[in-house]
This record gives structure tokens, C-alpha cells and sequence, in this order.
């Protein structure tokens, strides 16, 4: 099979990386962090044209103050920092989420670099940022609704494609594989209508350490799969 179009990442594991090292969580987080870089680089030279992070959940702000505080201000930097190199590399950002709950500085930083990068072609960097696939699922009906209720469409309108171009996922093709690091072998609320079908793929190394390598093995042990859909072969 040729290489996937589409992979997501559920990047865990930099609570534990820290923690087995003697070091506060808040370490792992910035090791997770240049990760990122890495892993981006890597799917652009594959050629693989979408790569979605969960890099906060929406159940993430219940963490203890501190810790989400300095995963604000990580992100807050990363926006600032790397916006300049994903342009220059024909990114284009994308985020997905609510973002209303984010702080007023960091939602501009998303409206700029979501603005300066929209036409660039190479690859679409999905960010999922304070995101919960039911909330995403319930906001997609709640538009449907209101699209009834104003009478723009009829009942019978709705079908799969109508309903996931109400996602925040609109016109990105659903994940072909997905990874999670850290040995979790769960979908802690990431794309619930857009995993349908995807190719599952679960590693015990944690994300601070998820190397080339390790990311390439992902894609190699895709490639062996047989995708059926549910026909015969
Ligand atoms: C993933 O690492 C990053 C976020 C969820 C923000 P964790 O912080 O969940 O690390 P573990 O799972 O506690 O090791
Ligand atoms: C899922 O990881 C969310 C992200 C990686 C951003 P968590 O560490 O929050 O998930 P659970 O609590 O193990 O399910
Ligand atoms: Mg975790």
C-alpha cells in the first residue's frame, strides 16, 4: 500500500517521560514539544499532505492550574516561534477545537498564523486545541438543527458527507492511520466520527522519545495493512 494521506497523532506520554527522570511534568511537555518539529519535517518529506495533533483536550483544563498554565505558555511560544519556519516550509495551519476557552492573546496568534499560512499548498498542519470530539459531534447537529429549523434544508439532506461538512474537519479527508504513543491504547474523545475507518496504531514509547524511526515504523507497518471496509477482499 502507498504511504497514508492523512495521519493523526495522539501524543502522549510527557507526563511519565518527566516523572520517570526525576524532573516536574512541565519537562516532558517541552520535550514533547520540539518533537513536533521533527515529526512535521518527516511527513513532508514522505510527502503525506495532512498531519492532525491532539495536543490538548478539552478535559486537559482540568489538570492541576500550573500545569495547564505552562502548556499555555508553551503553545503561546511555539505559535510565535515556529509560525515563520511553517510558512517558509508551504504549511498550512489549521486548528481545530474551542477555541473560545483559549486566552485572548493565544486566539489571535491562531487568527494570525491561520490567516498568513491559508494558501500554502505542501502539507495541512491540523492542531487539536482544547478539542473534544463529542462537543465537535454536538455542534455539528445543533447547525443541522438551526439549518432545519430556518428551513435551509429539508430532513432529507442530511446524510454522512452533509453532516462532516459541519466538523471542524471540512475538507480534510478523514485519518488513514492513527498513532498514539505512551502505551494508552484509547481514544480519549480525538475525531470520534472521523476514526470510522481508520488503521490503528499503538507503541509503548512515550512521545518525548518518538523518534524518525519510530515514526517510520508507523508508516511501514501501515503500508503491510489490508484495508477492507468491511467487503471481502
Ligand atoms: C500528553 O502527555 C500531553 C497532553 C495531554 C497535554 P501527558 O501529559 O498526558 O503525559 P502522561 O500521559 O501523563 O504521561
Ligand atoms: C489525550 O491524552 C489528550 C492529548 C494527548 C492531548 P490524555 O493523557 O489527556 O488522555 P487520558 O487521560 O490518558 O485518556
Ligand atoms: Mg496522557
Amino acid at each position: 500500500m502507498t504511504n497514508p494521506k492523512h495521519v493523526a497523532i495522539i501524543l502522549d506520554g510527557n507526563g511519565r517521560w518527566a516523572e520517570s527522570r526525576g524532573l516536574p511534568r512541565i519537562m516532558g511537555h517541552k520535550k514533547g514539544a520540539e518533537r513536533i518539529r521533527e515529526i512535521l519535517k518527516a511527513c513532508i518529506k514522505l510527502d503525506i499532505p495532512y498531519l492532525t495533533l491532539y495536543v490538548f483536550s478539552i478535559e486537559n483544563w482540568d489538570r492541576p492550574t500550573g500545569e495547564v498554565k505552562y502548556l499555555m505558555d508553551l503553545l503561546s511560544y511555539y505559535l510565535k516561534e515556529e509560525i515563520a519556519n511553517i510558512h517558509k516550509n508551504n504549511v498550512k495551519l489549521k486548528v481545530i477545537g474551542n477555541t473560545t476557552l483559549l486566552h485572548e492573546d493565544i486566539q489571535k496568534d491562531i487568527e494570525y498564523g491561520t490567516n498568513l499560512t491559508k494558501d500554502n499548498q505542501k502539507l495541512t498542519l491540523n492542531i487539536a486545541l482544547s478539542y473534544s470530539g463529542r462537543e465537535e459531534i454536538l455542534m455539528a447537529t445543533k447547525k443541522i438543527a438551526q439549518n432545519i429549523l430556518d428551513q435551509k434544508i429539508s430532513i432529507d439532506e442530511i446524510n454522512e458527507a452533509f453532516f462532516a461538512k459541519q466538523l471542524y474537519t471540512d475538507q480534510i479527508p478523514d485519518p488513514d492511520l492513527l498513532i498514539r504513543t505512551s502505551g494508552e491504547q484509547r481514544l480519549s474523545n480525538f475525531l470520534l466520527w472521523q476514526l470510522a475507518y481508520t488503521e490503528l496504531f499503538f507503541t509503548n514509547t512515550l512521545w518525548p522519545d518518538f523518534s524518525i524511526d519510530d515514526f517510520l515504523q508507523a508508516i511501514n507497518n501501515f503500508k503491510s495493512r489490508e484495508r477492507r471496509y468491511g467487503k471481502t477482499k
